[in-house]
């Protein structure tokens, strides 16, 4: 596992931990959040643990699954949302608890759905007052998009930054109705993990470490930032690095 320590602020560090397969990077991030979620319970007696969209993240989901946790602590929240029918198997929600949560001790009333069905702007204001009482998080987990945007913040799309949560639309990610954590309330938390595989992200990814401005790169954890990539996303960007 190469390690590519970058720096461009206080808790802007940004580690990027590249994994030789996608298994290999669930079984990792998967221990790391099980190792995150131990430190949260025992020190605060609360997990608050913000899920990432999109289809990376399954193999870790299909892997908490299979895991041994103190479930009951554990609040669940979404990073994004598509705004979608609530059992629409687009939806991020619908993702998460087929992989997961479906079948899981989390108590149903730990796990808080953006009501994204109900509309981009009616579920943002909703779901902003869930994470203002929220925050801060203990672990957002995010992926990245070939343009590299992040959860559902994508490149050229301004937000009001006061908000918690934003109503989106247009967005070029179908649907283009989409609610998201905002770039604040992603960054109110105590560590960020990033997934990114496959080839289609090495581009971003060299944007990324190129230093561009793009939405993902803009999201630190109180602790920085740690990207688990795999070796077809990070295809020797990493490599060599001291
Ligand atoms: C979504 C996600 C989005 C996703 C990236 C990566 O609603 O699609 O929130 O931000 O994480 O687009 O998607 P993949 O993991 O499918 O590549």
């Amino acid at each position: 596992m190469n390690r590519f320590r970058s720096t461009t602020g206080p808790g802007e560090t940004v580690r990027w931990h590249v994994q030789p397969d996608v298994d290999t990077l669930a079984a990792t991030v998967c221990s790391r959040i099980l190792h995150e979620s131990g430190q949260a319970i025992a020190a605060r007696g609360v997990f608050r643990f913000v899920l990432a969209g999109g289809s990376t993240p399954q193999a870790v989901y299909r892997r908490l699954a299979d895991a041994g946790a103190d479930w009951s602590r554990w609040q669940i929240y979404f990073g994004d949302e598509r705004c979608l029918p609530a059992d629409d198997a687009e939806r991020n929600s619908v993702m998460a608890f087929r992989s997961w949560l479906a079948g899981s001790a989390v108590p149903a009333g730990n796990i808080h759905v953006i009501p994204a069905e109900q509309g981009a702007a009616s579920a943002a204001r909703q779901y902003a007052a869930i994470v203002d009482a929220a925050r801060p998080f203990d672990l957002v987990l995010l992926g990245m998009g070939e343009d590299g945007h992040t959860a559902s913040l994508f490149p050229g799309q301004a937000h009001d930054t006061s908000e918690s949560v934003h109503a989106v639309h247009d967005a070029p990610k179908p649907p283009a109705d989409r609610v998201s954590l905002g770039e604040h309330a992603l960054n109110d938390a105590r560590s960020v993990l990033v997934l990114v595989t496959g080839q289609t992200k090495h581009a971003a990814l060299e944007r990324w470490k190129q230093g561009e401005e793009l939405p993902v790169a803009r999201i630190h954890g109180q602790a920085g930032t740690d990207v688990y990539l795999d070796r077809s996303a990070d295809n020797g960007l990493t490599a060599g690095v001291a």
